[in-house]
């Protein structure tokens, strides 16, 4: 298993450009199910997450091309099988995403189920609810999701939780259905939204995307068409942190500050200089120690959970006592015992961690245990004294393109260890 090797930085300096969004790539790679035409997406990261999605399409007989770097050409006219194996799905949850679109275009799929992550229960429920409530029938049988329907017909659909890729499976299968759907208590992340311009762009009927009411007419077909994906806004938001967090100056381009609402008002809070242009970000915490924040998760537009854990890791260098509360995730505070390793002060009390901030962190050997969480521990690695190593690096390849190149473009020592050098 690769390693990464993290020594004290100092502050980061430069420029680097951000990659298009995993969560919003993974639902537009789904929704070429729904035609029978390519699917052409361009500003399409590349990660392990993209590469999964990818060889999930094509064990199911779809044609995937890549005309060039960070694009594909996506055409399911070819696709001969419905079937979402457990051997993938169970390296990713979001393989989940197949099951609208395929019900809805060929009428049946059969998923594997999740089960549960190192994140909690997590459980697809709501998905399921959401797609009998359309006219499927659903079985769960040898650890499979069996779904099938004639046509699915349009209906509302009242969300009991806040969903990302629940609303965004029904999304996908409101977009083919028989008359009008209407989303209540929908998931208004951008990713959402972006979906829902790429279905606009394919031919489907939705308005109020973005808003937590969507309402979607249902039409007899789609057709191909192409889609840039958008820029990633947790991508962004670790840059930013890894800026304050060494106390240095960055500039994030091709990014989108509207993306990042909540995350800059909570690094202004800790006393970051931030300017914003259309497409670029800059952070000036020269000199600076960042001052602890308060912060608890949200659907958005509150503060994302994908950013809870790198505020753990900037939480623990900054002056002050803060607290964060996690609402979105039971157990998501593994990243927590890790920082603890490197001398962190931090305490868990149900699904409240308080930070009392320390001057100084040591280096120390630490795991990742998910995506986000080994984000943490990277920009942690990069302010703490002496050297981190991080293991379990593939749950950070999951989700950040060469994060090891983009970093050390901006002045940080951090090395890739692979699997053939340290033996492991
Ligand atoms: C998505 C994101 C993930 C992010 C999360 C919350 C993708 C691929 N992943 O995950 O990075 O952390 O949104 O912003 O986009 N729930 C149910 N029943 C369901 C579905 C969800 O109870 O059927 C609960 C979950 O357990 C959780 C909450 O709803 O407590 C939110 O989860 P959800 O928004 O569905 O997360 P994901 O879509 O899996």
């Amino acid at each position: 298993m690769d390693k990464l090797l993290i020594a004290a930085s100092g502050p980061l300096a430069g420029e680097v450009a951000a990659s298009g969004a995993k969560n919003a790539a993974l639902p537009i790679l789904c929704a070429a199910l729904l035609i029978d035409q390519p699917l052409h997406i361009t500003n399409l990261p590349d990660l392990w997450d993209i590469g999964t999605t990818r060889k999930l399409l094509s064990q199911m007989g779809v044609a995937v091309s890549q005309p060039a770097v960070n694009e594909v050409v996506i055409d399911a006219k070819s696709i001969t099988t419905c079937v979402a194996p457990y051997e993938l799905v169970k390296t990713m949850r979001a393989s989940i995403l197949v099951l609208g679109p395929l019900l809805a275009k060929r009428g049946e799929a059969q998923v594997s189920l999740p089960g549960g992550c190192a994140i909690g229960a997590r459980p697809v429920d709501l998905h399921l609810l959401g797609l009998e409530a359309m006219g499927a029938e659903i079985k769960l049988e040898g650890g499979f999701i069996h779904a099938t329907a004639s046509r699915l017909k349009g209906t509302r659909i009242m969300f009991d939780t806040v969903t990302v890729t629940g609303t965004e499976n029904l999304l996908m299968a409101a977009v083919l259905a028989d008359g009008e759907s209407v989303l209540e208590n929908a998931a208004r992340e951008p990713e959402v939204v972006d979906l829902a311009r790429c279905l606009i762009a394919m031919g489907a009927k939705i308005e109020g995307a973005g808003s937590s009411t969507i309402h979607v007419q249902g039409v007899a077909e789609l057709h191909g068409a192409t889609h840039r994906v958008i820029p990633d806004r947790i991508e962004t938001g670790t840059f930013l942190v890894a800026a304050a967090i060494t106390r240095g100056r960055v500039r994030i381009t091709r990014t989108d500050p509207n993306l990042v609402d909540a995350v800059l008002v909570k690094l202004q809070q800790a006393g970051a200089k931030v300017a914003t242009g259309v497409d670029w970000i800059d952070i000036d915490c020269r000199g600076r120690r960042p001052d602890a924040v308060n912060l608890h998760t949200m659907p958005h537009p509150g503060f994302p959970t994908d950013m809870q854990a790198q505020f753990m890791a900037l939480n623990s260098f900054a002056d002050g006592v803060s607290t964060i509360r996690e609402t979105i995730f039971e157990n998501r505070f593994m990243h927590a015992q890790e920082l603890l390793r490197l001398g962190a002060e931090i305490r868990i009390e149900g699904n409240t961690a308080i930070i009392t901030g320390r001057e100084s962190l040591t280096g120390a050997p630490v795991m990742a245990t998910d995506l986000r969480a080994s984000a943490a521990l990277v920009l942690a690695g990069l302010a703490a004294e002496g050297e981190t190593l991080v293991d379990r690096v593939y749950h950070i390849d999951r989700g950040y393109e060469r994060i090891e190149q983009k970093l050390g473009q901006l002045g940080a020592k951090i090395r890739r260890i692979t699997k053939q050098e340290s033996g492991a």
